[in-house]
């Protein structure tokens, strides 16, 4: 086994408020092979973006990693100084966001921003950095990028600006990209040409890519692995077409359209009743519990672990082979 390139172990992350200190994430661990796409996915607030701000050191006060352990390439991240993480962000780890013009600066042109980039982490010259930074924008679909090279933000449509974005995240050839929502501003039909990108990253350039939505067809589309998150914990992990087509977690099922309503004959599909809880309140045992068809008593008093299953990992009671030998 090769070292992964991204390794999570146990992370905890807490906001220190008035009111009290919340736990936003609650023992996450994961990996990301060289190359592969780990999709994230989950409702608003499980806890996907501050996951991924936590992996790039950008959680900020009240927020803070009170626990766990994040790697890069076997060198440990999370409890580095500013300034060597800062150095780390810059060339190691690349970040897409939802909104292309949180990496933008306004009043630079494109061309200069991807430039000085390059150049602040390589050693090559100005007139190599820019013939670097126009084979980067023809790698990204941007159209007579030798010309383009000298806009600014404003002169690029939405869709264009996030193939900018792009260009600057890879333009250094970091080991990890962090892409948060990248596509959930754009049109439909660009959506599905910056998802393609995405793809390529991990296929042509051996990139590792977390890639946080709340969009299943998006995971389905770009992603090798997947991880379902529901109040600050993963619930379930695998490989994207195992979760997709046989979800374990009864939260997983409900995501996938995979539960039949409860009139059997009825294969009509169904939201999942209820809501995800607020981190204030986080019923004891599995915080799912209170919306679960399934749950039984442990379920309400014993938090579940992960525990393998086949190809997935899920942190679900029902899977508990106890139960399953108790049962038979
Ligand atoms: N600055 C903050 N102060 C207090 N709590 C915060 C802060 N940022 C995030 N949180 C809490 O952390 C939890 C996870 O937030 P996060 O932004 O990671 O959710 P998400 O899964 O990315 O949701 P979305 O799909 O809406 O982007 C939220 O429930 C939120 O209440
Ligand atoms: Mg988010």
């Amino acid at each position: 086994m090769t070292e992964p390139v991204l390794s999570v172990c146990d992370l905890q992350i807490e906001f220190a408020l008035r009111r009290g200190t919340l736990r936003a994430i609650d023992g996450v661990s994961f990996d990301i092979a060289k190359g592969e796409v780990l999709g994230v996915v989950g409702e608003s607030g499980a806890g996907k973006s501050v996951t991924g701000l936590a992996v790039i050191g950008l959680i900020d006060p009240p927020g803070r990693i009170a626990g766990g352990e994040i790697y890069l390439s076997g060198l440990r991240i999370d409890h580095l100084p500013p300034e060597d993480l800062r150095r780390i962000r810059g060339k190691r780890i690349g970040m897409i966001f939802q909104d292309p013009l949180t990496s933008l600066n306004p009043l630079y042109r494109i061309g200069d921003q991807i430039v000085e980039t390059i150049r602040t982490h390589t050693s090559l010259s100005e007139q190599a950095a820019r013939k670097r930074a126009i084979d980067l924008l023809a790698e990204v679909g941007i159209p007579a990028p030798d010309k383009r090279i000298d806009g600014y933000p404003h002169e690029f449509s939405g869709g264009m600006r996030q193939r900018v974005v792009i260009a600057l995240a890879i333009c250094v050839e970091p080991e990890l990209i962090i892409a948060d929502e990248p596509t959930t501003a754009l049109d439909v039909s660009v959506q599905a040409q910056i998802i393609s990108l995405i793809k390529r990253l991990g296929r042509d350039h051996g990139t590792a890519v977390m890639l946080v939505t709340h969009d299943m067809g998006v995971i389905a589309e770009t992603s090798d692995r997947v991880a379902v998150m529901y109040s600050g914990r993963i619930v379930e992990i695998g490989p994207v077409q195992d979760v997709i087509q046989n979800p374990l977690h009864p939260y997983a099922k409900g995501l996938m359209g995979a539960i039949p309503t409860l009139a059997g004959e009825d294969k009509r599909l169904v939201q999942i009743p209820g809501s995800m809880p607020r981190l204030s309140a986080i019923p004891q045992g599995c915080s799912f519990n209170p919306r679960c068809a399934f749950a039984f008593d442990r379920c309400r008093i014993e938090r579940p672990e992960p525990i393998r299953h086949g190809t997935q990992a899920v942190a679900c009671h029902l899977y508990d082979a106890g139960v399953e030998d108790s049962a038979a």
